[in-house]
């Protein structure tokens, strides 16, 4: 079975986006319907929507939302507000480019129309070519699973870790992707999903995800993976990523670091899979990347009781950077970057 649609919108440039609530599964399958820019801001926040590529599909459909009402009479402010609903938009989540890329990237095409055409022409191409990002990133997940399927080999042991699957992306995803396809290429082999803490994107999106398409997959707590690998279960790494700077340095979800520092040290292949809308070029180094700092109660809360002291003191970073010397290969829609150096980066991204 097909992962459903994470994101959809629904009508014409007065229609609505429509998102599958990530943050029920897997217990309960439901939509949510964003109508106003201030509902998707919210859905990016809290999760109804997460995942780099599809946060990115989400923006760009939220600057849509934010100017579907716009009815002022100069054409000078329809800019001023375009402005307006970007800045706020890019200001729900910091770490993942492929959000501030899309706003950018609708912003950018609209600014030779802008002092040309009405309101309402102007919103229908923000909303074509909101449309047109989501087609992209679709075509370009099928193609990182086409280059990332031969890595995983018959028989094999796959690690992934967080959920960088068809809930994260438009579709079919990247890390997922890589198993899909080469599932699709007939091989059996058997993944392993880390859980994920503290929101359980492993444990509540990855495997559902992985289940509904019929692959062997295996929940672990995120402080088993180091045991797995000893016992010989793993031979590869995979994983998505939020924003890979120009040297290959790569944020991800919180504890990804960890897992290619274990994998380092079983001699265990690590590779990332992500679309160019990914790549941060502006940073030479993953040093300067925001890491977005999540509320508390994610941790002390998150498993539906509390399970520290009140008042305890609490660190919660939600994604953090692995070096480019720890990573194997970078599979994109071009193909895969190996090895990770800013010679080879420049040159697949052109
Ligand atoms: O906080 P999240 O759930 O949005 O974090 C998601 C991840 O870290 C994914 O691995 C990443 O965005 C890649 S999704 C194809």
């Amino acid at each position: 079975m097909d992962t459903p649609r994470t994101i959809q919108w629904i009508g014409g440039t007065d229609g609505f986006a429509r998102l599958l609530d990530q943050t029920l599964l897997p217990e309960k399958l439901e939509f949510r319907d964003c109508r106003k820019i201030e509902d998707m801001w919210e859905a990016i926040k809290v999760l109804c929507v997460r995942g780099a590529p599809a946060i990115g599909c989400a923006a760009a459909m939220g600057v849509v939302l934010g100017m579907q009402t716009f009815n002022g009479k100069e054409r000078g402010s329809y800019r001023d507000k375009l402005c307006e609903v970007g800045d706020y938009l890019r200001s729900s989540r910091p770490t993942a480019v492929n959000l501030a890329w899309a706003v950018d990237r609708v912003q950018r095409f609209l600014e030779p129309y802008l002092e040309k055409e009405p309101a309402q022409k102007l919103t229908q191409r923000l909303l074509d070519e909101a449309l047109a990002i989501e087609e992209e990133d679709r075509q370009m997940c099928r193609a990182i699973g086409k280059f990332g399927a031969p890595l995983i080999g018959e028989g094999q042991g796959v690690l992934t870790h967080c959920n960088a699957g068809g809930l994260a992306t438009a579709d079919y995803g990247t890390a997922l992707a890589v198993m899909f396809s080469a599932a699709e290429q007939g091989r059996t082999f058997r993944v392993f999903a880390d859980e994920t803490r503290p929101l359980l994107q492993g444990a509540r999106l990855t495997t559902w995800e992985l289940h509904h398409r019929g692959i062997d997959v295996t929940l672990i707590c995120d402080n088993m993976a180091a045991q797995v690998m000893r016992e010989g279960r793993i031979n590869v790494v995979v994983t998505g990523a939020d924003r890979i700077a120009a040297n290959g340095d790569t944020a991800n979800k919180i504890g990804t670091y960890g897992v290619a520092v274990l994998a380092r040290a079983h001699n265990i292949p690590f590779y990332v899979a992500a679309p160019s809308s990914t790549f941060d070029l502006s940073m030479p180094t993953g040093d300067k990347i925001p890491i977005e700092q999540r509320d508390p109660r994610e941790i002390t809360h998150g498993l539906g009781r509390c399970i520290a002291p009140d008042g305890i003191k609490v660190y919660n970073p939600a994604f953090d950077v692995t070096p480019a010397s720890l990573i194997a290969g970078i599979i994109t829609e071009k193909g895969v970057i190996q090895p990770v150096t800013t010679e080879k980066v420049l040159a697949m991204l052109g």
